[in-house]
């Protein structure tokens, strides 16, 4: 193994809350621990277009409390899937660019990488790590899960979810003074693709009376009985958290765009006018709809998830410090832990049906619009 001194850091995936807060804490303790440090920009595409900028202690001052991220990110760079232009045809063409990537490493002469991602980030770090073992090439990754969907696979939570939470409760909170007074429907869409984390807990925290999450496909016969008994008994009105994934049973899921470009070429929405318009026309309730979108992604980072991100941060500035080798920090039974990179590659963790948050929640009456 060669001696690390100079470590890249980069923030991969779709940004949210408590990046800067992890990348000032590896880069503080890194440089104080006399290491060189390089900011690479823009995710997985500044490997791939070789661009990066050396990172001193000034440029991470001060961005503890700053939403977004400094290095800028990028959802749309799988090196292994990189669309390279268009053919004569007019079609996408794609290519591995994975060994682009490694000269730029070692351009820069960087030998371990720290990459804030999620799933499809820790998948492109681990597959970097091969292509580099393929070529004798000694480098070492270590992930930070990042998501507002808290859905990366191993680990029991990942920073940005809680503010995403905070967010998005203050926003059902808000939709519910003025639902109660027009004594309408209220539905709002929250993110949320495969996992239905953020409409869960937020749903829960701001007590919505409906919340309907992609695991549980839900009917419109138990959703508009749902809202119709409400408004029959003296609840003139109801709150609906649907996360942009949820699907009726034997229905799709609402795409907004497909982009065959992007390495998630699906991109969802709309579901919150679906269900919307659905619950009016078969209940004649009035029923309007409310998107939250990248609301939920931005701003700064709650207490909690600035603690947790500088607790990330300083625990991947410890595994390189300490020789450790590709691994991934995680959060497990209140802990971190670090477990191997391709643990969490390409893996979600969804909410499941015995989940002890589902059964509170039907118990003070929540429906999720299923039997
Ligand atoms: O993965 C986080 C997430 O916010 C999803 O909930 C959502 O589907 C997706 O990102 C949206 O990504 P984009 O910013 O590319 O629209």
């Amino acid at each position: 193994m060669k001696h690390v001194s100079r470590i890249g850091i980069l923030t991969a995936g779709g940004d949210c809350p408590g990046l800067n807060a992890v990348i000032r804490a590896v880069a503080k303790e890194m440089l104080s621990s006399g290491l060189q440090v390089v900011g690479i920009e823009d995710g997985m595409l500044g490997l791939i277009e070789n661009r990066c900028r050396p990172l001193g202690y000034e440029d991470v001052s001060g961005i503890l409390t700053l939403g977004g991220t400094i290095l800028g990110t990028s959802n749309k760079a799988n090196p292994t899937h990189f669309a390279i232009g268009k053919d004569e045809k007019g079609e996408l063409m794609f290519r591995d660019v994975s060994e682009r990537c490694l000269r730029t490493l070692d351009h820069h002469g960087i030998h371990a990488v720290v990459v804030i991602g999620g799933d499809g980030s820790m998948s492109a770090a681990e597959q970097l790590r091969q292509a580099a073992l393929k070529h004798s090439i000694d480098l070492n990754f270590i992930g930070v899960p990042k998501t507002i969907d808290n859905d990366l696979y191993g680990s029991e939570l990942t920073f940005g979810f809680q503010t995403a939470v905070d967010t998005a409760a203050d926003a059902l909170d808000k939709v519910h003074t003025t639902a109660a007074s027009h004594h309408r429907v209220l539905v709002v869409e929250v993110m949320g693709r495969n996992a239905g984390w953020l409409a869960l807990h937020a749903g829960v925290a701001s007590g919505a009376d409906a919340i309907l999450l992609p695991e549980i496909p839900f009917t419109f016969k138990h959703l508009n009985d749902h809202v119709t008994y409400r408004s029959q008994h003296g609840e003139r009105f109801s709150i609906v958290c649907v996360a942009e994934g949820a699907r009726p049973e034997g229905g799709e899921q609402v795409v907004a765009r497909r982009d065959p470009s992007s390495p998630d070429p699906i991109r969802l929405g709309g579901v919150g006018k679906f269900v919307a318009d659905r619950i009016e026309a078969d209940t004649g309730l009035e029923a309007r709809y409310v998107v939250l979108g990248h609301v939920q992604r931005g701003g700064s980072p709650v207490a909690s998830d600035r603690v947790l991100a500088t607790m990330l941060g300083h625990r991947a500035a410890q595994i390189i410090k300490s020789g450790g080798r590709n691994r991934t920090v995680v959060v497990q039974g209140g802990q971190l832990r670090d477990v191997e990179l391709a643990f969490c590659a390409g893996k979600q963790r969804l909410v499941q049906p015995d989940e002890p948050l589902i059964a509170a929640a039907r118990a003070v009456r929540t429906s999720f619009g299923d039997a």
